[in-house]
């Protein structure tokens, strides 16, 4: 099973209390999002492996490390993933990003897939799946699937929010697939949505409620 890493960190937490606010509008909402994605970004890249270097200091020579291995991918599932790349491409500037372009039936509440643009080395890649909210678990998992099709195979899912329903279906799917969530909540409501949750990311984050 893959790892389940719930990011604690009060930075984190604290900005997801303001996050989850209804009273917090659009620009804020988009601010905080941005800001809690680059913090559990240094979370999710504490496993990158590192290479030793030597580099001239002004007064010495040093034996230093830099990140080696895999390059990584960014994957924003379409819309509401977009809200959480340019915090973590702070961090990671060199990422590429491919994008998922995925909605769910609001009867069925099965993904439907329109969108996908992936790096042409996408296989090559660490790729980590982004999301703010992981409700049924099908979008990710109709992500995460969209990838391994295209042999693509160490993957990782970050979320801000997600219930238990969701954090099973994925676990049950990909296995081999290590989740990062900054909480997991209470249940998934009649109509698919997390309880307490934040509401429909998309619209707070982009502002078309
Ligand atoms: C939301 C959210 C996830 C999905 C989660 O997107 O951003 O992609 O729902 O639900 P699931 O785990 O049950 O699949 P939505 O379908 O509302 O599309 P949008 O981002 O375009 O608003
Ligand atoms: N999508 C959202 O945006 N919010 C939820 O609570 C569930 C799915």
């Amino acid at each position: 099973m893959g790892k389940l890493v719930v990011c604690d960190h009060p930075l984190i937490q604290h900005k997801l209390t303001y996050i989850r606010n209804e009273k917090t509008k659009t620009k804020d909402f988009r601010q905080l999002v941005d800001e809690v994605a680059m913090l559990m970004a240094y979370e999710i890249t504490r496993d990158l492996s590192l290479k030793t270097v030597e580099v001239q200091t002004p007064v010495a020579t040093a034996e230093c490390k830099v990140i080696s291995g895999r390059m990584l991918g960014l994957v924003p599932i379409l819309r509401a993933g977009l809200g959480m790349v340019d915090g973590i491409l702070k961090l990671h500037p060199t990422a590429k990003v491919g994008h998922v372009g995925l909605y769910r039936d609001p009867e069925t509440l099965q993904p439907v897939e329109y969108y996908v643009k992936l790096p042409t080395d996408v296989q090559q890649r660490e790729l980590i799946v982004i999301d703010p909210m992981l409700a049924t678990g099908g979008s990710a998992n109709a992500a995460i699937e969209v990838l391994k099709k295209r042999d693509c195979t160490q993957i990782k899912l970050m979320c801000l929010i997600a219930s238990p329903e969701g954090v099973k279906a994925v676990q049950e799917a990909h296995p081999d697939v290590d989740i990062y969530l900054g909480a997991v909540d209470d249940y998934l409501n009649d109509h698919g949505y997390i309880i307490p949750g934040l509401g429909d990311a998309g619209d707070r984050l982009f502002g078309t409620k």
